[in-house]
Formats: structure tokens, C-alpha cells, sequence
């Protein structure tokens, strides 16, 4: 399983690719907003921090604007990927800049119809969100179940990226399944390692090796 990281903040994507447990990152407008900083340097920094695919979106949503912002994205790293939205327009443009191996991410995906949408349309990945189907009342995982389904079925290559993951609960949900990959706020990164009982654990095999020391 590969861990992305969902996040376009510096110090989190080094603390965590530090772990040596990251294979790329994910980035969104709002994320990118957050940081108040030039966009595309910003992009060129993460990928010298991560070497693996850095999705960076675009924000236009007519199909030449699409292309024109992909195609700049595409030209700042060769890890860059094309984030594109899940519209008519979109399908378009994933197909034109996949053709110009660029690769893309299709997102804002909430049903397995749009996953075989962007799958048939040549996306390289596909991001299906699944804590803002949760939000909604439904089973996001579901979704990725059956993309990922739909994918053994008819043999396509698209990547499913398991996106908007809000716990530790998430991970183990698209392990249990074998989702392929993951994106993950650093929030819940870091949680994944940590347990009461390993700290419990640990501070008692500390104190007892104190305790057993010879005094001077
Ligand atoms: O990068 C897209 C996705 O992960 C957004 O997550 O938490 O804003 O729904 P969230």
C-alpha cells in the first residue's frame, strides 16, 4: 500500500517523508490557499521534498484553461500530476493531457461511476472522497470497493487514491480491502504510529531498567 501524504504544508510533508514512509503527496486549492505562498513554487519545493507523484489542481474548469494551467503544472517537475476535476469538461481535458503523457488525478469523485468515468477516460489515478461521503450519510469506502471492482473487471490501470481520509479508522479500512493507495492529512499520519499502550509499555521497560542498574 503507498501512503501519500494530503497536505502542502513544508514542515509536515519533511517531518513525515523524514519517516521515510511517503511515496507522494496530494495537494487541493484549499490546502494550497492555506499556505499563503506562490503556487508553483511551492509545488517545485514539495517535489524536491518527496520523490513520487505530487498532484497539483488546476482551477480553471473549461476544457483549454484546464489544459493551459496543465500543462505549466506539468512543466515545474517530472512528478508533477495533473489534478483535474470530475466534469464533462474534465473527461475532456484528461484524455488530451494523458495523450501528451501528462498524467492525471481525476478529482471530487463521490460515486463508482465517475471512477470508471475517469478510469475510461485514461486518468492515471482517481480520487474518490471518502470522508465527505461519510459527511453525507453514506459508506465512502463502498465506493472504493467497488472502483476498485470495476477496475479488476475490465482491467483498467487507473490508481484509486482513497482521499478525504479523516481517522486512523480510514487507513485500516482501505488496507483491509487493499485500496492501493492512501492519502492522509498529516493529523492522522502521525496518529497511526501512536498507541497508549506502547507509551504505557515503553515508560515501564524504561523505569525497570532504571530501577535494575547497579548504584555507583
Ligand atoms: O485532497 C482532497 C481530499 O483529501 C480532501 O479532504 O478532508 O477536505 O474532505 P477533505
Amino acid at each position: 500500500m503507498k501512503f501519500f501524504l494530503d497536505t502542502a504544508n513544508l514542515d509536515e510533508l519533511r517531518k513525515a517523508a523524514a519517516m521515510g514512509l511517503v511515496d507522494g503527496v496530494t495537494t487541493n486549492p484549499s490546502l494550497v490557499a492555506k499556505e499563503k505562498r506562490d503556487f508553483h513554487s511551492l509545488v517545485r519545493e514539495i517535489c524536491e521534498i518527496v520523490h513520487g507523484p505530487v498532484s497539483a489542481e488546476v482551477v480553471a474548469t473549461d476544457y483549454e484553461g484546464m489544459l493551459r494551467e496543465g500543462r505549466i503544472l506539468a512543466k515545474i517537475h517530472e512528478n508533477v500530476v495533473v489534478k483535474i476535476p470530475m466534469i464533462a469538461e474534465g473527461l475532456r481535458a484528461i484524455r488530451t493531457l494523458e495523450s501528451e503523457r501528462i498524467r492525471v488525478n481525476c478529482t471530487l469523485c463521490f460515486s463508482a461511476n465517475q471512477c470508471l468515468l475517469a478510469a475510461k477516460a485514461g486518468a492515471s489515478f482517481v480520487s474518490p472522497f471518502i470522508g465527505r461521503l461519510d459527511d453525507a450519510g453514506h459508506d465512502g469506502m463502498d465506493v472504493i470497493a467497488q472502483a476498485m471492482q470495476i477496475n479488476r473487471n475490465y482491467d483498467f490501470q487507473t490508481q484509486i487514491i482513497v482521499a478525504s481520509v479523516r481517522h486512523p479508522l480510514h487507513v485500516v479500512q482501505a488496507a483491509t480491502i487493499g485500496a492501493p493507495i492512501v492519502t492522509i492529512p498529516y493529523k492522522v499520519f502521525e496518529a497511526l504510529h501512536q498507541h497508549p499502550l506502547t507509551e504505557l509499555g515503553l515508560a515501564r521497560f524504561l523505569s525497570d531498567w532504571e530501577k535494575a542498574k547497579p548504584s555507583k
